[in-house]
């Protein structure tokens, strides 16, 4: 029996923007999950969160045997954790408090469980340093929101267990997420990092008055930003090479690409850039709430990933 096919119950550890995604996610997957989170209202908001968003998970759908009834609460991590086959947790992101937190998780879940974490910021090596089973603790990072977005980012730390790594590679994948491993730690893992590179140029060249807040993000999604929702920028370059495909490329365009990128700036953020982003945005926004364009971008992803699926792009 594969790891995967061993799981059960999956407990889902802080319930916060991210921890009730991944409740839903899991819901809708047929899984049985324990949510954890001692907040106040935090039982009564992910319900409602479930409620909300179980529509667009019925959309992509669901897994044999999804139900919404699936969902156990627990404000108490002990009694919360004591079934769980695999746990993915959520909670706030301060390197002191995240390795006394997954030193308990650790001493709380069954041995045999794999513990993950979603950690965006902070390395395996932090998080596991307290915990007596560290070679079962992995990251296992989402891009928001993991119900809807399939990249997990998976790594672990210094005394993460190769069988580990390898077990929560097969678990994401299993339940249909898109797992990549990353065979090194790095502040911010890849995904962020990409993002961050790519942001680090728009501010550049919306502070040197090149375009407008608005412009600058209609190059990306009217153009690049239209073909990376289907494929990656690499296997981009082997469209953009013709017939002679990737080799041509390296050969006639990797050169002038190669200049183009010592060309790029830095840009200062100071107040007025600060100032300047949040006007173009607002102005870009229209009036239209965050929940508002969260929904109508979550139609669209939806559609792409079906879209995606249906003509082998995935
Ligand atoms: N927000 C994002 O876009 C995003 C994306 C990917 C990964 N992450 C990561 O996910 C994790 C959670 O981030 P978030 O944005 O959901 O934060 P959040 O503040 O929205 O949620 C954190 C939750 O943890 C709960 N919590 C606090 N103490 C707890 C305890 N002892 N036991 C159980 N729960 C407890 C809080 O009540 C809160 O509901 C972080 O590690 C973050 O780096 C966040």
């Amino acid at each position: 029996m594969s790891f995967s096919e061993s799981v059960q119950r999956i407990a889902v550890v802080g319930t916060g923007v991210i921890g009730s995604s991944w409740a839903a996610f899991y819901l809708a997957r047929g899984f049985d999950v324990t949510a954890i989170d001692p907040a106040p209202n935090a039982e009564n908001a992910l319900r409602q969160y479930v409620e909300k968003e179980w529509p667009i998970l019925e959309q992509i759908g669901l897994s044999a045997g999804a139900s919404r009834d699936r969902l156990k609460f627990s404000s108490d991590l002990q009694a919360g954790l004591k079934d769980a086959d695999f746990v993915q947790e959520n909670g706030p992101e301060r390197p002191d408090f995240k390795a006394k937190f997954f030193a308990q998780i650790d001493a709380y879940t069954p041995k045999k469980a794999i513990l993950a974490s979603s950690s965006s910021g902070l390395t395996m090596d932090v998080i596991q340093a307290e915990c007596a089973n560290p070679e079962r603790c992995v990251i296992g990072h989402p891009f928001n929101p993991p119900h809807i977005i399939p990249l997990v980012e998976v790594v672990g730390g210094a005394k993460t267990s190769e069988q580990t790594i390898e077990q929560a590679m097969q678990f994401y994948d299993a339940v249909g997420k898109k797992a990549i491993r990353l065979h090194k730690a790095l502040a911010g893992h890849v995904a962020n990092r990409l993002q961050a590179a790519l942001y680090k140029e728009m501010l550049y060249l919306v502070q040197q008055g090149v375009l407008s807040v608005e412009d600058c993000d209609a190059a990306v999604s009217y153009g690049p930003g239209l073909r990376w929702g289907c494929m990656g920028q690499s296997l981009q370059w082997h469209l953009g090479g013709g017939p002679g495909g990737i080799r041509h490329f390296m050969e006639h365009l990797m050169g002038p690409l190669a200049g183009l990128m010592k060309a790029l700036g830095d840009p200062q953020v100071d107040d007025t850039l600060r100032q300047t982003v949040v006007d173009g945005v607002l102005t870009q926004a229209k009036g239209r709430s965050v929940a508002e364009l969260t929904a109508d971008e979550n139609q669209v992803l939806i559609g792409l990933l079906a879209l995606r699926e249906k003509n082998g792009l995935c």
